[in-house]
């Protein structure tokens, strides 16, 4: 299962790569850096590689990349694909810590914590991405600049402007 995540996390870095590309062509540079960002997919894949190999008896095996999916419709579409690979990665992931549970193997359930960890950031970070999209293109009572305020209120100071106590 391990050497199946290995190939399963360099498709994830390839998906993200394609998508990159797909987003930078069609003029959307941020989106694009997002995703280009998120090759550290291959780190994953590194990771596993490394642990397998490390557990005394372990060999990794390098397969076959998957081929990259076909280019998304937009940017919509992208976002939602991308959070299914995500969620489809986390259920992967759970079975290789379920599988290490049944079998007692506490080094591979270890292991395994800080993937379902990342998998949990991930997720909730492109549900964020998606929320972010749709109050983008969303018009609500006619005002359609909900995307910005909700982003000036992200980097607004959590301290209300008080009278110095020499003032009092
Ligand atoms: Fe390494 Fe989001 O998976």
């Amino acid at each position: 299962m391990l050497n199946k995540q290995v190939m399963v996390e360099a498709f994830q870095a390839q998906v993200y790569l394609s998508y990159a590309s797909w987003a930078e062509v069609n003029s959307f540079a941020g989106i694009a850096n997002f995703l280009y960002g998120h090759m550290h997919e291959r780190e994953h894949m590194f990771k596993i590689l490394k642990y397998i190999n490390d557990r005394g008896g372990g060999k990794a095996k390098i397969e076959a990349i998957d081929k990259a999916p076909e280019n998304p419709k937009d940017i919509g579409d992208c976002l939602q694909k991308i959070l299914k690979h995500e969620i489809d990665n986390s259920k992967k992931i759970d079975q290789i810590v379920n599988l290490a549970h049944e079998e007692k193997d506490w080094a591979t359930f270890s292991f395994g914590q800080w993937f379902v960890q990342k998998q949990i950031e991930e997720e909730s970070l492109v549900n964020g991405i998606i929320d972010k999209y749709n109050l983008a293109s969303t018009e609500v009572d006619g005002n359609t600049s909900l995307y910005e305020m909700d982003r000036d209120l992200t980097n607004a100071s959590q301290e209300a402007e008080t009278p110095r106590e020499e003032e009092f």
